[in-house]
C-alpha cells in the first residue's frame, strides 16, 4: 500500500493507524522505517510510541542507539542504526535482547540482513512539500497487516 501524507500531521496520523493495526500484543514484530535524512522516520515512530500510551518526550537514540519504552501492550524499542554498520554491531548492541518488544529501527539499511526477520518495510520519501509512505509485509504476518492498510 502506498499513501500520500500532506503534512507532519498526516504522518502522525499514520503513526497511529498503524498501532491501531498490530495485534494487541507487540512482543517480537519488528517494523524497519526506512527514508533519506528528514524524512520523517522519528516522526512516525514518536506517534507510534505515543499512541501505545507512553507520556512525555520520545528522544532520538541516534547516540544512545536504543530507547526502551515498557507500555500496556509490552515493550517498544525505538532503535537508530544511523551509527552502526553490520550485523556484528547490531548483535553487539544487544539486539538479540530485544525480542520481547516491538522493535522500530530507524537506518535499517545499515544492517541489511535485518529484513529477513522483520514484519513490516516502512518507506518514507519526499514528495512536493510532503510524504508519501508505502508499507510492504515481509514477513507472512507482517503481510497480512500490509494488506489491510
Ligand atoms: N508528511 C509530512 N509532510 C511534511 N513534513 C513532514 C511530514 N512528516 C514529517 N515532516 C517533517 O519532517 C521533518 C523531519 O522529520 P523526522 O525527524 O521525523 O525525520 P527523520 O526521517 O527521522 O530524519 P533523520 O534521518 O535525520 O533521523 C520534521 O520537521 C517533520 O515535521
Ligand atoms: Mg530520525
Amino acid at each position: 500500500m502506498k499513501r500520500f501524507l500532506p503534512d507532519e500531521a498526516a504522518t502522525t496520523a499514520f503513526g497511529r493507524e498503524l498501532l491501531d493495526a498490530l495485534p494487541q500484543d507487540l512482543a517480537g514484530w519488528t517494523l524497519l522505517l526506512t527514508g533519506e535524512l528528514g524524512a520523517g522516520k522519528s516522526t512516525l515512530a514518536r506517534a507510534f510510541i505515543k499512541a501505545a500510551g507512553h507520556r512525555g518526550a520520545v528522544p532520538s537514540p541516534t547516540y544512545t542507539l536504543v530507547e526502551p519504552y515498557n507500555l500496556a501492550r509490552g515493550n517498544i524499542y525505538h532503535v537508530d542504526l544511523y551509527r552502526v554498520s553490520g550485523e556484528d554491531e547490531l548483535r553487539y548492541l544487544g539486539w538479540n535482547e530485544l525480542d520481547d518488544g516491538c522493535r522500530i529501527v530507524e537506518w535499517p539499511d545499515r544492517a541489511p540482513g535485518l529484513t529477513g526477520q522483520a514484519d513490516l518495510a516502512i518507506t518514507l520519501s519526499y514528495h512536493g512539500a510532503g510524504r508519501s509512505i508505502e508499507v510492504t509485509g515481509l514477513s507472512e504476518r507482517g503481510k497480512l497487516i500490509a494488506a489491510t492498510k
